[in-house]
C-alpha cells in the first residue's frame, strides 16, 4: 500500500485542460481531416459523432471511475478495486499499447517541429506542389534530421512530466490549451473567409449516406478511440489524479464534446482552404504536410498562417505525448518503487529508441517488413486494430460486469451526492452496447 498521498490535479479546470489536452492531438489535426476527406465527408462525421458519444463517452467515464476508485496506476487500480490481481493485465496491456503508440506518434511530432522551422525560415515559398511533395518524402525518409527533431520533442516532453502532475502536466496544459483553442478558431475564420472557401464547407456538410459502409464505421470507431485516448488506460491514469468531489460523467462529456468540436474546427479549417485553392481534398496522411504548405503558399499572409498552423500541430501533439509518458512513468515508478524522475528519463530513452526505429523504417530500413508493413505502420495497426479494441472491451466488462453495482454507482454518484438521470442509460451502454459494438467491429476487421 502506498503511504504517500497520491498526487492530484489542483483544480477541475486543470484536470479538464489536461484531459482535453490528451485527447486533442495529431488525431484531430492530422488524422481526422484526412479520414473525413477519404471516407465521404459528412457521412463520416455523423458516424464518428455517434461512436464518440455512444461508445467513447461511457468508456471514458468508466476509465475515469476505475482510476479514481482504484487510486493507483493503470494496472494496480484494478486490483485495488476488486482485491485481487486477476484484471491487472488490462493495465499492463494498456501500458504496452501506449509505449507502441508513442513510438510512432513521436515521429510525426518531430515532423511538426521540422515544419515549424521550415515555415519560419520561409522554405515553402516558391516551391511547386511537386517540389513540396518531394521535399516531404526526402525529409521523412532521411536518416538524421527526423531523428534529431523527434529527440528534441521527447526531451521537452520528458521535462514536463518530470515536473509532476500539478507543476508539470497541469500547469503546461492550462497555458497551452487556451492558446491552442484560440489558434484553431482564428485559422478557421481565416480559412472560411477565403474566396471560394464556402465550397469546402459544402463538401463537409452535404450528407451522402450512401457512403456509409462497414469500413467507414470501422474507421470512425478506430478514430474515436484514438482521438479520445481510450482503451489503453490513459484516461484511467488521469482519473486516478481526480478529486473525489469532481463530477465524472459531466467531465467525460465535456472532454468528448471539446475533442469533437476541435476535430470539426480542424476540418472546417482545412477543407475551405483546400477547396478555395482547387486542391484535391481526398489526400491521405500527406494532407497536412504537403497540401497545406501548398495552400499557405497561395494565400495572402500565408507565411504567418503557416507558422501558426504548425505551432498548433506541435502543441496539440505535446499535450498528448505528456499523457502517454505519464501512463508509463506512473506505472513503472509505482510498481517497481522507482524514483519518478529517473523513470520518466529512462522511459523516454526507451521511447526514443522505438521512435528512431519507426523513423528509419520509412527510409533506410524500409525493406524490413512484418506482414507487409514497416515498423511505423505495424505499431499503428497493431495498437489501433488489436490492443485498443481489446482494452476497450476489457474495461467495459470489468466496470460493467465485474465491479458490483453498488460500488460502481457509489463512485459515479460521488457516494450518492449526485443524482444522475443518465445512470440507467449509461449502464446499458456500458454493459451491452460498448462491448458488442467493439466486438462487431473487431471481428469484422480480423476477418
Ligand atoms: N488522443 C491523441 C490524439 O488524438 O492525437 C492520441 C493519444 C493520446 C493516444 C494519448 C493515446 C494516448 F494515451
Amino acid at each position: 500500500m502506498e503511504k504517500k498521498k497520491r498526487a492530484s490535479f489542483g483544480s477541475k479546470l486543470g484536470f479538464l485542460a489536461a484531459a482535453v489536452g490528451s485527447a486533442v492531438g495529431l488525431g484531430n489535426i492530422w488524422r481526422f481531416p484526412y479520414e473525413l476527406g477519404q471516407n465521404g465527408g459528412f457521412a463520416f462525421l455523423i458516424v464518428y459523432l455517434l461512436c464518440a458519444f455512444l461508445i467513447g463517452w461511457p468508456l471514458m467515464l468508466s476509465e475515469f471511475a476505475v482510476g479514481r476508485m482504484g487510486q493507483s496506476n493503470v494496472s494496480s487500480s484494478f486490483a485495488n478495486i476488486i482485491g485481487n490481481k486477476r484484471w491487472n493485465w488490462i493495465g499492463i496491456m494498456g501500458a504496452v499499447c501506449v509505449l507502441l503508440v508513442i513510438g510512432f506518434y513521436a515521429v510525426v511530432c518531430g515532423w511538426s517541429l521540422e515544419y515549424i522551422y521550415q515555415a519560419i525560415t520561409n522554405q515553402f515559398s516558391g516551391q511547386s506542389p511537386q517540389e513540396l511533395s518531394d521535399s516531404f518524402s526526402s525529409f521523412t525518409t532521411g536518416t538524421w534530421r527526423p531523428i534529431l527533431w523527434l529527440i528534441l520533442f521527447l526531451v521537452i516532453n520528458c521535462a514536463i512530466v518530470v515536473g509532476g502532475v500539478q507543476e508539470g502536466i497541469e500547469r503546461t496544459s492550462k497555458v497551452l490549451m487556451p492558446f491552442l483553442f484560440t489558434i484553431i478558431v482564428v485559422l478557421c475564420i481565416r480559412s472560411i473567409s477565403l474566396p471560394g472557401g464556402l465550397e469546402g464547407l459544402k463538401f463537409l456538410f452535404s450528407p451522402d449516406f450512401s457512403k456509409i459502409t462497414p469500413s467507414v464505421v470501422l474507421s470512425a470507431m478506430g478514430q474515436a478511440f484514438f482521438s479520445l485516448s481510450l482503451g489503453m488506460g490513459c484516461m484511467l491514469t488521469y482519473g486516478s489524479y481526480m478529486r473525489k468531489e469532481n463530477h465524472l460523467g459531466k467531465t467525460a462529456f465535456e472532454v468528448v464534446g471539446m475533442d469533437s468540436l476541435i476535430s470539426i474546427l480542424c476540418a472546417m479549417t482545412i477543407f475551405p482552404a483546400v477547396f478555395a485553392l482547387g486542391i484535391d481534398p481526398s489526400k491521405g496522411p500527406e494532407l497536412v504536410f504537403i497540401t497545406l504548405p501548398n495552400v499557405f503558399n497561395q494565400m495572402p499572409g500565408g507565411y504567418f498562417w503557416g507558422i501558426l498552423f504548425f505551432i498548433l500541430l506541435a502543441i496539440a501533439a505535446l499535450t498528448s505525448t505528456i499523457s502517454m509518458l505519464e501512463v508509463i512513468t506512473a506505472y513503472v515508478s509505482e510498481e517497481w518503487k522507482l524514483n519518478r524522475k529517473a523513470t520518466a528519463i529512462g522511459t523516454t530513452v526507451l521511447i526514443a529508441l522505438l521512435a528512431i526505429g519507426c523513423s528509419l523504417s520509412m527510409g533506410v530500413w524500409n525493406e524490413y517488413t512484418v506482414l507487409g508493413m514497416n515498423l511505423f505502420d505495424l505499431f499503428d495497426n497493431f495498437t489501433a486494430k488489436i490492443l485498443m479494441p481489446i482494452g476497450g472491451i476489457a474495461i467495459s466488462i470489468f466496470f460493467g460486469w465485474i465491479v458490483d453495482r453498488k460500488s460502481r454507482e457509489a463512485e459515479l454518484t460521488n457516494e450518492g451526492v449526485l443524482k444522475l438521470k443518465y445512470l440507467k442509460f449509461y449502464t446499458f451502454l456500458l454493459k451491452y452496447i460498448v462491448p458488442l459494438a467493439i466486438l462487431a467491429v473487431f471481428a469484422d476487421q480480423l476477418i
